[in-house]
């Protein structure tokens, strides 16, 4: 069925360039994947200007044959697919160029005629073909993507902190917040940004938008956001290290509510600080964020830990590993040894038997005909284990590890650890 649709890869352009009228109607095509209402001209131009600016390939699947009287038509993409690539904090301050996909969409009346899938086992062949080691994607379902290879790699929940007078934060200030224009964000927010990626495992680059959306400038719905507020960081050498970005929601909301639209903190001690900050608001009685850490200092410096009231965690990254050497070599280990992986792979990109050996912290990795491996797991499971985030003795008793040598998933957990909990601020 794929077979009466052509695919076709085009670079994001700017308003009066070539190729924006094929641009425009890949965007809306995408806004109507996820429901949106109908872009406007202007906003279209907007998402636009910030995708050129990120080096985004939009894929759109097109009709070849007849389309339908008064139907869309053959220009308007009936399925989409966009990648950008940035890099992937690996640990140990350690980056991998990875290809990350989005604005995955097919029209409701061409699914499941295997477009997804052509479109994605192309994509990742080509990426892989042109040297990138990892794919990378947030996803809207927990079952669309497993096939394909990708495994949850980190995970965010949404909290709700209670900031009445229970909120008590112990820690003693050694820097100080200050309240700022939002636009300041357009400068200051790559650079504090860019300070966190470094020091944060499973951080990945962000898009253009974000300086915008922090900033009020470039709402989700295409205009300036005048509610949002922004306080700076400043560290105990006065340099900015650290931002949020914030809105009251409103005097009908019960209890007052603060949303932190984004909150990026380069130190220990600026992330704390922002959070005494929001705690300090008068007349606010609570603070949520929707892209707090799992594993979140807050909870630990706060004098009543059941301040914050909390979703359960959520997949966040998924991550599908390219080439298995490159990837696994890439990586710092904190603990030396050798493994042999034995890797299944659904698409046949990776499938091999690998010996990972790592002296030093340093990872050689040979590919092996004859010998058996300690441990058989599909790329799903080993890109899920690769940042640290997941515990590969919990997927070996979910049977998404088969251990062939007694001790080896707990090996593999002290070899992928992190030096810091994983997490991951930028969706796409
Ligand atoms: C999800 C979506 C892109 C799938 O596209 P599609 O072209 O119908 O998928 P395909 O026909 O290529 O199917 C590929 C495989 O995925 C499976 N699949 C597709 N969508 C699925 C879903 N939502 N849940 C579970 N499985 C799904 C298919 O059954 C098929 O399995 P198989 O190849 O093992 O038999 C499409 O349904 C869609 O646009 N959904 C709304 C937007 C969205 O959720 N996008 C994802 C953003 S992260």
């Amino acid at each position: 069925m794929s077979g009466n649709y052509e695919i076709r890869r085009f670079d994001a352009v700017s308003k009066d360039e070539h190729g924006y009228a094929e641009a425009e109607k890949w965007v809306r095509a995408v806004a109507f994947g996820f429901h949106e209402s109908t872009r406007s001209p202007e906003h279209v131009a907007k998402s636009l200007a910030t995708y050129q600016a990120d080096r985004r390939v939009l894929t759109g699947a097109y009709q070849t044959g007849e389309v339908a009287p008064g139907s869309l038509p053959a220009d308007v993409p009936v399925a989409t697919f966009g990648t950008l690539r940035k890099t992937l904090n690996i640990g140990f301050g350690r980056m991998l160029e990875t290809q990350m996909v989005t604005a995955v969409t097919v029209r409701t009346s061409h699914r499941r005629r295997g477009l997804l899938r052509r479109m994605m086992s192309e994509d990742l062949d080509l990426a892989r073909r042109d040297g990138i080691a990892m794919a990378a994607l947030t996803a809207s379902e927990g079952s669309i993507y497993g096939r394909f290879g990708y495994g949850v790699a980190s995970f965010e929940r949404t909290v709700k902190v209670d900031t009445t007078v229970r909120f008590q934060l112990n820690h003693q200030a050694v820097g100080t917040v200050e309240v700022a224009e939002p636009t300041v964000l357009l400068d200051v927010a790559p650079q504090i940004f860019d300070r966190v990626h470094r020091v944060t495992p499973g951080s990945i680059g962000r898009q253009e938008w974000y300086r915008q959306l922090a900033s009020g400038s470039l709402g989700r719905d295409g205009k300036e956001d005048p509610a949002v507020k922004v306080a700076l960081h400043y560290g105990p050498d006065s340099t900015v290290d650290g931002y949020v970005s914030y809105k009251f929601l409103g005097w009908d909301t019960t209890p007052y509510t603060v949303e932190v639209v984004d909150l990026v903190a380069a130190t220990n001690e600026a992330y704390l600080e922002l959070w005494q900050f929001l705690g300090a608001i008068d007349l606010v009685e609570r603070v949520t964020w929707a892209e707090a850490p799992m594993d979140d200092p807050l909870a630990w410096a706060l004098a009543d830990p059941r301040c914050i009231e909390s979703s359960d965690g959520r997949d966040m990254l998924w991550l599908r590993i390219l080439d298995v050497p490159a990837a696994l070599e890439a990586r710092h280990y904190p603990v030396d040894g050798r493994l042999v992986l034995d890797v299944l792979d659904p698409l046949g990109l990776t499938a091999g038997t690998y010996a990972l050996e790592v002296t030093g912290g340093e990872a050689a990795v040979v590919r092996l005909e004859e010998e058996e491996a300690d441990l058989t797991l599909d790329v799903s499971a080993l890109s899920s284990i690769y940042l640290g985030g997941v515990c590969p003795v919990t997927l070996a008793a979910a049977g998404r590890i088969r251990e062939h040598k007694q001790g080896a998933a707990l090996q593999a957990r002290g070899m992928f650890a992190v030096e810091r909990s994983t997490h991951c601020l930028t969706h796409f």
